[in-house]
């Protein structure tokens, strides 16, 4: 199924059964309410410029596939279900695209799975690979949030026999954590020569997620 935006009764129901949704919501949208991944896919979307490139994509490239309707490319270390050949790009310390291929580039719940000593890197092949204008979207949730819905889902996963935790089906490498802070996040972009950076609260998750825009 294709991408329908979502209309205000659907925010203000998914903003007021936000807790539900964190401890039961994870992947798939349930019940007329709105996944957490839906969700941050639906905001990052609203903040696309033109064809993307979405790192760290996860399973079924889903972002590009719905929600930008196969306009762009998602690229991940791991070559979960769902994803090609050219999805997977296992040395990833030079992306393989040329300069100023993508209007957008996106890291969605990503950036703290990227090992510290890479994470510059990343950024900097990132803003190569941006037309001049381009932005980057970085999603991070708040340090509290980001550990204790892993736990959640880890523990549903567990509970339930469902197959959420796509951080425990890969395995997590050396150096992967569960938040990074702000301050990291915005002196990292700024160094990879990302300019006008800001954030942008998801207020439907109760503030507690949001995405830095920065642009090259
Ligand atoms: C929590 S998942 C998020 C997946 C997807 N973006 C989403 O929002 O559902 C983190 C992703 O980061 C990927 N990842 C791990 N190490 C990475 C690296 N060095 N560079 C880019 N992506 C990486 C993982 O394979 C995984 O797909």
């Amino acid at each position: 199924m294709g991408y329908t935006p979502r209309s205000k009764q659907q925010l203000i129901k998914d903003f007021i059964t936000f807790p539900i949704r964190a401890v039961h919501i994870f992947e798939d949208d349930k019940w007329g309410l709105t996944s957490l991944a839906s969700e941050r896919f639906d905001y990052v979307k609203h903040e696309v410029q033109g064809y993307c490139l979405d790192v760290g994509c996860g399973r079924y490239n889903r972002f590009i596939n719905k929600y930008l309707e196969g306009h762009g490319i998602g690229i991940d270390v791991f070559k979960y279900e769902g994803l090609t050949e050219e999805n997977l790009v296992e040395d990833i310390k030079k992306f393989p695209f040329p300069n100023e291929t993508f209007d957008t580039v996106t890291f969605i719940a990503n950036i703290n799975h990227i090992p510290p000593s890479m994470r510059d890197n990343e950024l900097s092949e990132a803003y190569r690979c941006l037309k001049y204008g381009g932005n980057v979207l970085v999603t991070i949730a708040n340090p509290v949030a980001g550990i204790a819905v892993h736990k959640v889902v880890r523990f549903h996963d567990i509970v339930f026999g469902t197959n959420y935790d796509m951080d425990h089906a890969r395995g997590m490498a050396e150096g992967e954590e569960y938040y990074l802070k702000d301050k990291e996040i915005v002196s990292r972009l700024a160094k990879a020569g990302f300019i006008n950076i800001r954030r942008k609260y998801f207020w439907t998750q109760w503030f507690l997620n949001h995405m830095f825009i920065g642009y090259k």
